[in-house]
């Protein structure tokens, strides 16, 4: 049963209309992550949610009730900001406190209830500190207890790691994820940072110009995207040109190569169709079996470590193909003559 209900949701600014019809159903103690581009209309959906921002239509409720019309203060929401928004002038506990202490709850259950927070993130020693005298991941996951520690129905985040640097923000995003499991806390959590969402979400919504182009868990998103703007956002996306030789069949010409999608096509004999494919679905090792090969001549061969990308002309479509690194074996070179192995099932048909 659906916990926090997004229902038929929009909001414009003057004649500007940025949210378009959003409707989602999140469950008690599920992760959602809204991903998308800048100005899509992530945080104008998590302000609404708070209390923020007042939706020009559409309901939201919490647990069977409606929020709509309630001020922030009277729903039970915790949030967490991009920028460090920690009180400069308390303490650690006086920043955890702050929301308990309005709430009027008596000193000693204060007093545990942020120790608890404090052991949670595990900051229980540095209580006394000032948030200037902390580290970015520091301050953030205070914010977090802050906004944990009064009990909230529901925990909004807006960007939290993206401020900080790339170690950190992949080890305080696991340190959420295992917080949000171990409290089961119905958690939004909003990025623009695919490999984010995409790596602690139990469902995804990937938003496109006010809009929920597709909500699903990870492995759907990514190897299932709903639209053209879902493929290419999320991930790295080849772009084939093709030219269909039998929609029946879905049999079509890559350059010289024939490939057989055994699905049929609505295009026409003759008629241009455009497939994408991960860089991780064609192998250029030949260790891997395909039931397709495409021919094409190394552009570029870049190490990166674990992966080597490789571009490849194929039939004047640059494509990137992944594989993993193996010291008994040399990079292609460039100008190289390759054959690229593949499974026709990979290639995705896309459709305007
Ligand atoms: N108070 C406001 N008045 C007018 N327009 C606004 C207001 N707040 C947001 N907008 C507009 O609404 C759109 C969505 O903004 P929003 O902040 O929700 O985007 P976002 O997806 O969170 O982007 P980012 O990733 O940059 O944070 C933008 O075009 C923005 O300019
Ligand atoms: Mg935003």
């Amino acid at each position: 049963m659906s916990f926090l209900t997004l229902s038929n949701l929009q909001k414009s600014f003057g004649p500007v209309t940025v949210v378009h019809g959003f409707n989602m159903a999140i469950h008690k103690g599920e992760f959602i992550s809204f991903l998308g581009p800048s100005g899509c209309g992530k945080t104008t959906v998590l302000r609404m949610i708070a209390g923020f921002e007042t939706p020009t239509g559409g309901t939201i409720s919490i647990d069977g009730k409606d929020q709509t019309s309630l001020k922030p203060n009277q729903r039970n929401i915790g949030m967490v900001f991009q920028a460090y928004a920690l009180f400069p002038n308390m303490d650690v506990f006086g920043n955890v406190a702050f929301g308990l202490k309005v709430a009027g709850m008596p000193k000693a259950d204060i007093e545990q209830r942020v120790m608890e927070m404090l052991r949670l993130i595990k900051l229980d020693h540095l209580k006394d500190r000032y948030p200037y005298q902390m580290s970015g991941g520091q301050q953030q996951r205070v914010a977090l207890a802050r906004a944990l520690a009064p009990k909230p129905q529901v925990l909004l985040l807006d960007e939290p790691l993206s401020a900080l640097d790339a170690k950190i923000r992949v080890s305080l995003r696991e340190e959420i994820r295992q917080i949000q499991q171990q409290l089961g806390i119905t958690t939004v959590f909003v990025t623009h940072d695919q490999e984010e969402a995409l790596s602690i979400s139990d469902r995804v919504v990937v938003m496109n110009a006010g809009r929920a182009d597709q909500i699903g868990n990870p492995f759907e998103i990514y190897n299932k995207p709903a639209t053209r703007f879902v493929a290419s956002f999320v991930g790295t996306l080849n772009v084939i040109e093709s030219t269909v030789i039998d929609p029946t069949t879905g049999t079509i010409k890559v350059g010289d190569d024939t490939v057989t999608l055994k699905k049929p096509l609505q295009q026409p004999a003759g008629s241009p169709v455009q497939l994408a494919m991960r860089p991780e679905a064609g192998s250029l090792s030949g260790r891997t079996n395909g039931d397709t090969t495409l021919h094409g001549t190394v552009i570029s061969s870049h190490f990166l470590g674990s992966v080597i990308r490789t571009r490849v002309n194929v039939a004047g479509n640059p494509l990137s193909f992944d594989m993993f690194n193996d010291p008994g074996t040399k990079p292609p070179a460039v100008g190289e003559a390759v054959a690229v192995k593949i499974n026709a099932d990979d290639l995705l048909v896309l459709q305007d």
